[in-house]
């Protein structure tokens, strides 16, 4: 049932409209239910999806004003919606045990009170979170700032999210769901389209690229070889453009880049292949078809926004990532997920180094923390990648691989979150922890 490789056309999720805006903030509302999404053409798929788009319509907020997103769980199970990448309270920040009950609704407020970046909201019901992110709960919520705006960087129809996964698909095209799927044969899904083209003008593109599949990771190459351009990663604009030919993401990484197409003569079709792929079945991504020239007044300007300045740690962590790969439980420092416990306490807006290490020679894993952005120091005892030398929010961890992070926490938030690996089956599988932020005002 799965057609050839683009033979579809890609499509860009709907964006929400507030159902009503005041001075201050935009309301929206997303209900989460069992509905029917054309992923195969002519075929009606089984999903879970919010407002009943697979994956979930787009949320474009502005920095500076309030989101209130009122949540509908039609599921007829737990639900919680987590804003990944979000700076919000515990009680707004959709935790693993935060439920929303079946048939009830629950109301998050984003304070958008940070940079511009491209964040994403997923399911986070502990030990449902993985099939249902599997089955479409997710979406990306852009958040836009002034100074973004002024820099000229492609927008509007330009400026497009590139959601990636990947699926099984039964004989009739229902989705199926595997716990700890590798994906060696799964297809690649773009905005839930099986391996679609893209047609695209010969000007330049701001692609917003999401890693949200469960467990794969991508390298997003050219089958030119042509450099593209990276602006930005997890939580907002470099201080400049990176110009690289590869660009690695673990589940949950998102990195915004703009791909000059007026290289290219109208007719030239360029292949977006996942460099880390061996399957020739899955290796290809997307496929950009170059049609006419349009004017392009937009630009990519040689500063993008200066990082805040690295603040010195008061603290330095240990966490070291385990998987049983018997029983498939995960743990971090030895210990399961336990929503009763709290594995340590932050001082309110403390900067601190945190090393983790993966402790598995053959699975990969990478670290996720809510609530607060951080900085890659150093991989492997070396320099960072040169793709995540910007505020971050998940970092990738191969097999045996280690990183040094340091964690900045806003002074704005207390109370508690959670950290975990956003391989999502781990995380589910006990491979997550919790911290309390602490502290006067
Ligand atoms: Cu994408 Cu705990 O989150
Ligand atoms: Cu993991």
């Amino acid at each position: 049932v799965v057609p050839a490789a683009f033979s579809v056309p890609m499509t860009v999720p709907a964006e929400l409209r507030p159902v009503r805006s005041t001075r201050d903030a935009d309301h929206y509302r997303l209900v989460a239910a069992p509905a029917w999404a054309e992923i195969l053409p002519g075929v009606r798929t089984p999903v879970l999806a919010y407002n009943g788009t697979f994956p979930g319509p787009t949320i474009r907020a502005r920095a500076g004003r309030r989101a209130v997103v009122e949540y509908v769980n039609r599921l007829g199970e737990p639900t919680t919606v987590h804003l990944h990448g979000g700076e919000v309270w515990p009680e707004d920040d959709g935790g693993p045990m935060d439920l929303v009950a079946p048939g009830t609704a629950r109301r998050y407020r984003y304070p958008d009170r940070q940079r511009a970046a491209t964040l994403w909201y997923h399911d986070h019901a502990h030990h449902l979170e993985s099939e249902h992110v599997y089955r479409g709960l997710a979406g990306t919520y852009v958040l836009h700032d002034r100074h973004e705006a002024a820099l000229g960087l492609p927008s509007g129809r330009y400026d497009v999210p590139i959601v990636l996964k990947d699926a099984r698909f039964g004989a009739d095209g229902g989705l199926v769901y595997l716990p700890g799927d590798f994906g060696g044969r799964t297809t690649i899904l773009v905005n839930g389209r099986p391996q679609p083209y893209f047609r695209v003008a010969a000007r330049k593109y701001r692609l917003r690229l999401l890693n949200a599949a469960n467990m794969r990771f991508f390298n997003a190459r050219l089958s030119t070889g042509d450099a593209f351009q990276q602006i930005a990663t997890d939580r907002g604009l470099l201080p400049a453009p990176l110009t690289t030919t590869e660009l690695p993401l673990s589940p949950g990484e998102r990195a915004d880049i703009v791909v000059d197409f007026s290289r290219y003569e109208p007719g030239t079709r360029i292949v977006l292949r996942n460099g880390f792929s061996t399957h020739p079945a899955t290796d290809a991504i997307l496929r950009f078809d170059v049609c006419g020239r349009v004017r392009d007044g937009s630009r990519v300007p040689e500063r993008l926004a200066a990082l805040p300045a690295l603040r010195p740690a008061t603290v330095t962590r240990e966490f070291r990532l385990s998987m049983d790969e018997r029983t498939g439980m995960g743990f971090i420092n030895g210990r399961a997920f336990d929503a009763a416990r709290i594995d340590f306490t932050v001082a309110r807006g403390a900067a601190e180094t945190w090393r983790i290490v993966n402790d598995n020679q053959v699975i990969e894993h990478n670290f996720h923390v809510h609530l607060a952005g951080f900085r890659v120091l150093e991989r492997n005892g070396g320099p960072p990648l040169p793709t995540e030398r910007g505020l971050k929010d998940t970092v990738m961890l191969p097999p045996g691989g280690s990183v040094r992070i340091r964690v900045s926490f806003d002074p704005r938030y207390r109370g508690d979150y959670v950290y975990h690996c956003h391989v999502i089956d781990h995380s589910s599988m006990g491979m997550m922890g919790r911290f309390r932020v602490a502290g006067h005002r």
